[in-house]
């Protein structure tokens, strides 16, 4: 494995394409108008994450707004840094992002960063698979994290009912 990338380089947005991304939303309904977070920021939260929870197999890491993956692709490098195989480290890591274009940008800068790895084993078909599984181009507020899903609506229109009584006798309005 290429222990010496460069994931500062890669992260670094100083040149970002704003404007390209500013151009091709033109026609399109909504823009979010977002802010990436710059590496320097980004290594500074991830370096509260402890060495024990990077290196297990088991913990799952997500995303909910992911942008274009600035905090996916560096989980994604450290979890390998980390010597989680490629397979594991991309099925225990999930992100949702509104946005289609930022998704499409992200997941090829996850196909890009794998690619400069020199992963033994690497299989880019099965690699795609399993990030268009966990990676998906949604609203947060109707994704169901718990069960990788849509929301149906019929949950959704229980969730969007207006009071709810509880055990107390307080009425709270519902999250929705
Ligand atoms: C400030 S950017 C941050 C992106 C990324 N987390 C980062 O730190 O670089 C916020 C992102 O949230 C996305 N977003 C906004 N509302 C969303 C929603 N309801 N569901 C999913 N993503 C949303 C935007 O499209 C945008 O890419």
């Amino acid at each position: 494995m290429n222990k010496n990338f460069n994931i500062d380089r890669f992260l670094d947005l100083s040149n970002y394409a704003t404007d390209e991304r500013v151009s091709r939303r033109k026609n399109s309904d909504i823009n979010s108008n977002e802010f990436f977070t710059p590496y320097s920021i980004i290594k500074v939260m991830c370096d509260k994450i402890s060495e024990e929870d990077w290196s297990d197999p088991e913990k799952t890491f997500v995303e909910p707004s992911a942008g274009n993956y600035q905090f996916v692709v560096y989980i994604l490098w450290n979890r390998l840094m980390h010597n989680i195989d490629w397979r594991t480290a991309l099925k225990t890591l999930y992100s949702v992002e509104l946005m289609e274009d930022n998704v499409k940008e992200g997941k090829s800068r996850l196909l890009s960063l794998l690619s400069q790895m020199n992963l033994s084993d690497y299989n880019e078909k099965e690699a795609k698979r399993i990030i268009n599984k966990n990676n998906v181009c949604h609203d947060f507020f109707t994704w169901d994290f718990i069960n990788w899903r849509e929301y149906t609506q019929a949950e959704l229109d229980l969730m969007k009912k207006p009071k709810k009584e509880y055990n107390d006798g307080l009425t709270q309005e519902a999250l929705f």
